[in-house]
């Protein structure tokens, strides 16, 4: 793998430039896609008491890795992870974009990162191919969590990891997820969709990291709060929500993300790309950071319908996958 272009060491919240990089397109009107952050909080008070020393944790979402982001960005992302020396990499998924053409890069581009790291599946790896995402991910040494739990030991300490599989395409099962969970040890949560985060919350579970919403893509005047709050009906839009004390809330980061699957256009601060640290067992409040926890917006349920036709919309997609692969297959006919 080349050596991503002009990428100096980062202190944390500050941007990455990411200078001469070949082959990055820039969109008409861009402002920040060049550009990386690097933001840093600190992890529940719930933590605080559970661990014996801080445990970092890097949190990557929607990496995307396709033709619509060049390369040299992914290569700058896991050189941002690994140049915080992370103890986990958390991934969110959104791994490809609309096929599978990109897989041997994406495996390479995870075989990079340094530290262990764990992940669960976003829409688009299902739209593209579940198993083939799976397959990659396994090939790349990265723990896969489809609606279950492990725990890791960290020097003396012990992190209970729950995964959920994709909500936005009908494949997260928060029950199975939890099942059996420690509620003696610590915990965080990935989920794809940030609006599993209460269901997780509820079992104890006090921070949980999502993606899929890119902050909009154009985060100025509020238009990501149209786009994604109302418009598309989610809750949970960019950033941090809910709360990191002890209260009956749990809290939930919604990653930017790093690609895209369309067009690269990111515009306004919080739709810049982002690598997230989280130093769990640090008080929050102890370092100054980003922006505080914020409150959610109303959202609107998916309705049964809209869940079907999401549903059919995957299954649907891999019967197009399976005829093309071989058209004379009876079963996708
Ligand atoms: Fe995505």
């Amino acid at each position: 793998m080349t050596e991503p272009a002009s990428v100096t060491l980062a202190q944390p919240d500050e941007g990455l430039p990411l200078l001469n990089m070949p082959g990055y397109r820039r969109f008409p009107g861009e402002l920040h896609g060049r550009h990386l952050r690097v933001r840093r909080f600190a992890g529940p008070l719930d933590h605080v008491t559970r661990l014996s020393r801080p445990i970092r944790v890097a949190h990557l979402s929607d990496q995307h890795v396709g033709r619509v982001t060049p390369l040299p960005v992914q290569q700058a992302a896991i050189a941002a992870v690994n140049a915080q020396k992370p103890d986990l990499v958390l991934l969110t998924g959104d791994y490809v974009c609309h096929s599978l053409d990109y897989l041997d890069q994406l495996e390479s581009l995870l075989c990079e990162l340094k530290a262990p790291a764990f992940a669960v599946l976003g829409n688009h790896d299902h739209w593209s191919g579940a198993w083939e995402v799976r397959r990659t991910l396994h090939r790349a040494g990265v723990t896969l969590l489809d609606n279950a739990h492990t725990t890791v030991r960290i020097g003396s300490d012990r992190l209970q990891l729950v995964g959920l599989d994709d909500a936005y395409t009908g494949h997260a099962d928060s029950r199975k997820a939890l099942r059996g969970l420690r509620p003696d040890l610590p915990a965080i949560g990935l989920s794809h969709i940030a609006e599993e985060a209460p269901r997780l919350w509820r079992a104890g579970v006090p921070l949980v990291l999502s993606g899929h919403t890119h902050s909009g893509h154009i985060a100025v005047a509020r238009l990501h709060h149209l786009l994604i709050g109302h418009a598309a009906g989610h809750r949970y839009v960019h950033g941090l929500y809910g709360d990191r004390g002890a209260g009956e809330e749990g809290a939930l980061y919604v990653s930017a993300g790093i690609g895209a699957s369309v067009f690269g256009l990111r515009v306004g601060e919080r739709a810049r790309r982002e690598v997230t640290l989280f130093d769990l067992g640090v008080q929050p409040g102890l370092y100054p950071e980003h922006h505080t926890e914020q409150i959610a917006l109303p959202g609107r349920p998916v309705s049964l319908r809209k869940q079907k036709k999401r549903e059919e919309q995957v299954r649907r997609k891999a019967w197009t996958r399976r005829s093309r692969r071989n058209p004379t297959d009876p079963t996708s006919s």
